[in-house]
C-alpha cells in the first residue's frame, strides 16, 4: 500500500510516500480501506519528533483518524462487517491506502456526510468531549470558553457546547477567525492580537475553560473562572509553567485538570466510543453541527498539508483524500 512516511524528525519535506506491507489486524481489529484522514496538530509534533507514537502504533507513519471502507476484521469482531462505512480513531498510520483500527473506536459515517467530513471526527470529538463535558463536566446554561476557537479542537468545541445549552466564548488570532467562531455558535469571539479576552469576559464570568495555549493565559483563565469552575488543558504550545495563587483555587472551589487522549488504553477508548456514539452522534445527525473542512489535499501532498497547519491561516480541519 502506499503510505507517508516520516523519513526523519523534521520540517514538512520529511513527510515521503513510501510503498509498506498493509497492515494485518489483530483479533479485536478491523482493517479500513482508507478513503480520507485528517491532520491534527500532534501529527506536526510527531513529525519534529517531539511527540513519540505508543508502542502499539506504526512508528513513522503519522495519521490518527481516518474514515472508509472495511476490507477485513478479526475473528473477535462482532459489531461491524466487510463493507461497513466507518470512521474511526486510530493509534496512528491513517496517513496511508489502508489503516487497522480497535473495532470499539470505530464509529458509523453519519448519515448524509462524505467520507473527508466523517475523517474530520474522531481525533476532535474523542478530545473534546472527553475533556469538555466528562472532565469538564459542562452543563447547559453554562458559559464555556475555548481558546483556539478556529482550530480543529476548537470547531468542534464551539458546535457541542451550543448544541448542548452552555454560552459560548471563544479566542482566535484574527477577525475573520473570530467571525467564523460567531457564525459556529460563539455569543463572543475575541481577537487576541487585538483584545484582552481576560479584560472582555472579565465581567460575564465563565464556567467551563478548554485550553491548549498555556503560557501568559493560565494565570488569566483562573481569574476568569467563576465559582465551581473548571479549567482544562489538553496542550500548552506557550509554555506549561505558571504562577498559581492557591487561595483563588480554594475561594472559588476551582477544579484544574487535563488530559491527553493518545497515550490512554483501549479500554477507556471503548467507553469514550461507546459514549460518543450514544450523546454525541445523534447530534451530528440533527444537521446541529457542521462539518468544518478548510482545505483537502491528495495523501502524497502530507508534507503541503503540514506547511499549512504550520501556517496556522486554516480555520477547521485540514484533511487528506487517498
Ligand atoms: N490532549 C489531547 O488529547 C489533544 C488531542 C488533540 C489535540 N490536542 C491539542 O489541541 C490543540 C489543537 O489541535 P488542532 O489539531 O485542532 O490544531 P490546529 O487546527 O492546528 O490549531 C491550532 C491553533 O492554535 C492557535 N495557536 C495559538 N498559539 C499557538 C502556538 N504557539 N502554536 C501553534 N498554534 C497556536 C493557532 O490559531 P490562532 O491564529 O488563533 O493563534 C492555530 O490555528 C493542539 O495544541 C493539539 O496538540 C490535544
Amino acid at each position: 500500500m502506499k503510505a507517508i512516511v516520516i523519513t526523519n524528525p523534521g520540517g514538512p519535506e520529511v513527510l515521503k510516500l513510501q510503498e509498506r506491507d498493509t497492515p494485518q489486524p489483530k483479533p479485536n481489529e478491523v482493517l479500513i480501506r482508507v478513503k480520507a484522514a485528517g491532520v491534527n496538530r500532534p501529527d506536526v509534533f510527531q513529525r519534529k519528533g517531539n511527540y513519540p507514537p505508543p508502542a502499539n502504533a506504526p512508528q513513522d507513519i503519522p495519521g490518527l483518524e481516518v474514515a472508509g471502507i472495511i476490507e477485513e476484521k478479526g475473528p473477535e469482531v462482532t459489531q461491524w462487517n466487510v463493507g461497513d462505512a466507518v470512521c474511526a480513531l486510530l493509534n496512528g498510520g491513517g496517513y496511508a491506502g489502508f489503516a487497522v483500527a480497535e473495532a470499539a473506536q470505530c464509529l458509523p459515517v453519519p448519515k448524509g456526510w462524505s467520507f473527508v467530513e466523517a475523517a474530520s471526527l474522531p481525533e476532535t470529538v474523542f478530545t473534546v468531549w472527553q475533556n469538555v463535558f466528562e472532565r469538564g463536566g459542562l452543563k447547559a446554561g453554562e458559559k464555556f470558553l475555548v481558546h483556539g476557537g478556529s482550530s480543529g479542537i476548537g470547531i468542534t468545541a464551539i458546535q457541542l457546547a451550543k448544541a448542548f445549552g452552555a454560552e459560548v466564548y471563544a479566542t482566535a488570532g484574527s477577525d475573520d477567525k473570530c467571525k467564523a467562531c460567531e457564525d459556529l455558535g460563539a455569543k463572543r469571539s475575541i481577537n487576541y492580537k487585538t483584545e484582552d479576552f481576560e479584560e472582555v469576559l472579565k465581567d460575564i464570568g465563565i464556567d467551563v475553560i478548554l485550553d491548549m495555549i498555556g503560557g501568559g493565559y493560565i494565570e488569566k483563565n483562573i481569574r476568569l473562572l467563576n465559582p465551581d469552575g473548571r479549567l482544562v488543558y489538553i496542550n500548552a504550545m506557550n509554555g506549561s509553567k505558571a504562577e498559581i495563587d492557591v487561595q483563588e483555587i480554594m475561594r472559588k472551589r476551582l477544579t484544574l485538570t487535563g488530559s491527553t487522549l493518545r497515550n490512554r488504553d483501549a479500554v477507556f477508548k471503548a467507553q469514550l466510543s461507546a459514549s460518543i456514539l450514544k450523546n454525541v452522534w445523534p447530534v451530528l445527525e440533527s444537521g446541529k453541527f457542521k462539518p468544518v473542512v478548510y482545505k483537502t489535499f491528495k495523501l502524497e501532498d502530507a508534507a503541503a498539508a503540514h506547511q499549512l497547519m504550520e501556517s496556522s491561516e486554516h480555520i477547521g480541519k485540514i484533511m487528506l483524500e487517498v
